[in-house]
């Protein structure tokens, strides 16, 4: 199959580019580098051998998402993990993330439509579950647009659109994909994550410690009502979520359907700072901080849907991700600018 990524050259989209490439499939990315580098492309070629095709340009812009489809074409399916992802930003600049996470939606669905794409791929987020009674939380667990930032709303608005657009289309294949925390890189240390600034998220915060640029990891709160007192989450291996999107591709019926991409397994801010310290071989330089407004104390999936119906379950564990993290960060201590 043709897959059309956007955002294929970010974090996700470029171990997703691999795992499809890997796979027999071709992609073509459409990205903006806005928060990644043109050099993940040319990495993506490098590990598997194979051409990429990457379009740099706007997925929000209809004339933008038309002309990829009438040059690139016939396009078979649309994998959207075109969004903007900074959950604080998000209080501070709501019109920009609705806009950006809504409008490159409209237009990837418009066009795909209008050129006949059988499947369509959206990457959502498990910040979509509102109540921690539900936890571990399964794709029927209670989901809400009441979430305390403009980016969680926006994945959920997403999902609400989709499911409307499935209805009026039933021979498109429609599929959500609720992602929990995905971490670590590809095995060869060649894409990883690479945020521009200073990270937000746990990993690579730790990552950028564990080389000398940031000085120590802050852990928001250790008075959470959890065995160690930090916060739990389900850390997934980006290369696991990336075989997601494949069996999400492979084994999609025409519908809609949603699923949860996880361990299922939850991990404490304390173990995966721990595990990280295994794979450095030293202590890292810690500080408890009081917590960080809108976190909430767990959050974990059930991915029993996804192991049943799309054959697909996650293997690697957190210390693979840890070991496959600082491969990427040690070798490449200031990201895709080392090269
Ligand atoms: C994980 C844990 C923090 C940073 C968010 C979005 C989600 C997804 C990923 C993506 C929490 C703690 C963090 C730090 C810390 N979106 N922490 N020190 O908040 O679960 O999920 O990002 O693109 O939709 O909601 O992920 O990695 O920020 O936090 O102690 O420096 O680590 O309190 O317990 P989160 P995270």
């Amino acid at each position: 199959m043709r897959v059309l990524l956007a955002g294929g050259a970010g974090f996700i989209g470029a171990h997703t580019s691999v795992a499809l490439l890997d796979a027999g499939h071709e992609v073509i990315l459409l990205d903006d580098l806005s928060n990644t580098s043109a050099i993940a492309a040319e990495r993506i070629a490098q590990i598997t051998g194979k051409t990429v095709e990457l379009v740099v340009g706007d997925a929000s812009d209809p004339v933008v998402v038309a002309g990829v489809f009438d040059e690139h074409g016939p396009i078979d399916a649309v994998v959207h993990l075109a969004a903007f992802k900074a959950v604080g930003e998000s209080t501070q600049k709501p019109l920009e993330y609705y806009s950006n996470n809504l409008d490159t939606t409209f237009a990837l669905l418009r066009a795909g439509i209008d050129h006949g794409i059988r499947s369509f791929v959206f990457s959502s987020s498990g910040t979509v579950y509102a109540d921690p009674a539900d936890l571990p939380f399964t794709e029927e667990a209670t989901t809400s647009v009441d979430l305390s930032n403009p980016y969680g709303k926006s994945k959920r608005m997403n999902e609400v659109v989709l499911e409307d657009v499935a209805r009026v289309h039933p021979d498109l294949n429609v599929t959500i994909l609720r992602y929990f925390n995905p971490v670590g890189a590809h095995e060869s240390g060649l894409i990883g994550e690479d945020p521009s600034g200073i990270p937000n998220n746990l990993m690579p915060y730790v990552q950028r410690v564990a080389v000398g640029a940031l000085e120590r990891v802050g852990i928001f709160g250790d008075d959470y009502d959890t065995p160690d007192g930090t916060g739990l989450r389900d850390y997934i291996h980006v290369v696991d979520l990336a075989l997601g999107h494949v069996a999400a591709l492979e084994k999609a019926q025409p519908g809609f359907a949603i699923y949860n991409l996880g361990t299922g397994r939850p991990v404490s801010v304390l173990e995966l700072v721990s595990a990280f310290e295994r794979a450095v071989g030293r202590e890292l330089p810690r500080e408890i901080l009081p917590r960080r407004a809108g976190d909430v104390a767990a959050s974990y999936c059930d991915p029993a849907k996804a192991a049943r119906e799309l054959d697909w379950v996650a293997v690697r564990t957190i210390d693979d991700a840890t070991r496959d993290a600082w491969n990427w960060q040690s070798r490449n201590p200031q990201g895709f600018a080392t090269a």
